[in-house]
């Protein structure tokens, strides 16, 4: 309290101290019905002074982090479906090594077909690992695994949903699965868009989510979603990579998520955001079901990536829909991701553990890609 009283001025501006009674009124210094004009006044001016330098921005900054985008609903009529036994023929199959130093060697589609790593059936479409060879077999697998990635020959611009129906997560130690969206010949420019990716799941976790941009891509603003952001920037050279993520929660991916059937992802791809919805088998809404899927009636997504601090209009162009299982590389293999569940190093367990990928598949139904009707044209 030392100090308290000193520079206390009185009406006539001579100072006073705590133990003065009161010039004029006869009031004790500190009751308020002593004070004259020229003190209240005061008073009010600083108190107006302090709602400009304090408040004032600090509400200014909330009402743009309060900004959100309008999510109006559009109608969707179905452009494009990947089904049934011709599941794989609008795809093309990426060869080679991977781009990001997976233990995995991508096969052609004759070779897919042949070990039965890429497989069809009116209902599923199967996309595998190879559980036959090991280091010391012929063909081996002492440089990398034989695996899948495929990227569909159609790229979408916006103003499109997505339906994919998700039957089966692959799960290992090694495996570096992954549902996604991209221009592979423009990274980042064009954007990347993850549905569904996890590492080395050995039971159940969390499907992360993400996006990865060139710069000007943030989730700094208010969001509308049940999962977890992990990282607000999108930006690909930062947090090593990492993109701005969001976990889905509980069982979205492996194990529980399996064993339930699997679920649908949906993801809307327009101006004003990008937004995902992960449903479990039991809980995909019936309009989805019929055919007639209408976002507005979903509640909130479980990631939503709006506009505010990203245009999504610029940032995300021309994207395939890819499907692949990475081995290692250089999220799974990762010395330290690596131990957290598995042991021993990521490309001697895959070298040397075919029958360890048993359950590394996806398992596909149909995938479907819904346009939103084009109101400027139907306008005219
Ligand atoms: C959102 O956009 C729709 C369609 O353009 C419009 O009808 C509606 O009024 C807008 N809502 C808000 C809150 O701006
Ligand atoms: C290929 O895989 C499918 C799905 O697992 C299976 O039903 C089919 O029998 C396999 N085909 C061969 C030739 O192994
Ligand atoms: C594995 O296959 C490669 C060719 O892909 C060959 O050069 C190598 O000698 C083989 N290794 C073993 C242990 O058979
Ligand atoms: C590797 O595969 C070959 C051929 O299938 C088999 O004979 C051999 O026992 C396997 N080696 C190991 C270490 O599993
Ligand atoms: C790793 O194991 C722990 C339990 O030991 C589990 O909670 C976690 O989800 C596992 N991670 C993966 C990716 O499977
Ligand atoms: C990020 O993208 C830039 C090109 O925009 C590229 O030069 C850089 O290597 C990328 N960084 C990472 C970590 O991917
Ligand atoms: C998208 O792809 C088309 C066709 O390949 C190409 O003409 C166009 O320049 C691409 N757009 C962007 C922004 O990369
Ligand atoms: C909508 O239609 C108009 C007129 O035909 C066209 O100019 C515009 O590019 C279309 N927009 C989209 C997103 O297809």
């Amino acid at each position: 309290m030392a100090g308290f009283g000193k520079n206390q001025f009185s009406e006539d501006g001579s100072e006073r101290t705590p133990n003065s009674s009161g010039a004029s009124s006869g009031l004790p210094w500190w009751h308020p019905k002593g004070w004259g004009k020229k003190i209240l006044g005061g008073i009010a001016a600083t108190i107006v002074i302090l709602i400009v330098v304090i408040v004032v921005p600090v509400v200014v900054t909330r009402n743009k982090d309060n900004a959100y985008p309008n999510y109006s609903t559009l109608t969707y009529s179905l452009s494009e479906s990947y089904s049934g036994t011709s599941f794989f023929d609008e795809f093309d199959y990426f060869t080679g090594y991977d781009p990001t130093a997976g233990f995995v060697h991508y096969v052609p589609s004759e070779q897919a077909e042949a070990l039965n790593l890429t497989y069809a059936s009116s209902s599923s479409a199967i996309l595998r690992v190879d559980t036959s060879v090991n280091s010391s077999s012929v063909p081996n697998a002492s440089t990398g695994r034989f695996s899948v990635r495929i990227s569909s020959k159609k790229q979408y611009a916006n103003n499109q949903l997505f339906i994919f129906d998700v039957k089966h997560t692959p799960t290992g130690c090694g495996t570096w699965p992954a549902l996604w969206l991209v221009d592979q010949d423009h990274w980042p420019t064009n954007g990347e868009i993850d549905l569904m990716e996890a590492v080395n799941v050995v039971g159940s976790t969390e499907n992360q989510i993400a996006l990865h941009t060139t710069e000007g891509c943030t989730m700094s603003g208010q969001r509308k979603m049940t999962g977890t952001s992990l990282q607000a920037s999108c930006l690909n050279s930062t947090h090593g990579n990492a993109g701005c993520g969001v976990h889905a929660g509980p069982s979205t991916f492996g194990t529980d998520y399996n064993t339930g059937g699997g679920g649908v992802m949906a993801m809307e791809l327009r101006s004003a955001g990008i937004r995902m919805w992960q449903f479990a088998r039991s809980t995909i809404p019936s309009d989805i079901l019929a055919n007639a899927p209408d976002p507005s009636i979903w509640g909130d997504a479980t990631a939503d990536f709006p506009s505010t601090h990203c245009d999504i209009d610029t940032h995300f162009r021309n994207q395939s829909i890819v499907a692949n299982i990475n081995l290692c590389g250089s999220w799974a293999g990762a010395a330290e991701v690596f131990a957290e569940n598995c042991s021993g190093t990521c490309s001697d367990f895959v070298a040397d553990h075919p029958t360890a990928f048993a359950d590394a598949y996806w398992e596909f139904g149909a995938f479907q890609v819904y346009s939103a009707r084009n109101t400027t044209a139907a306008r005219r």
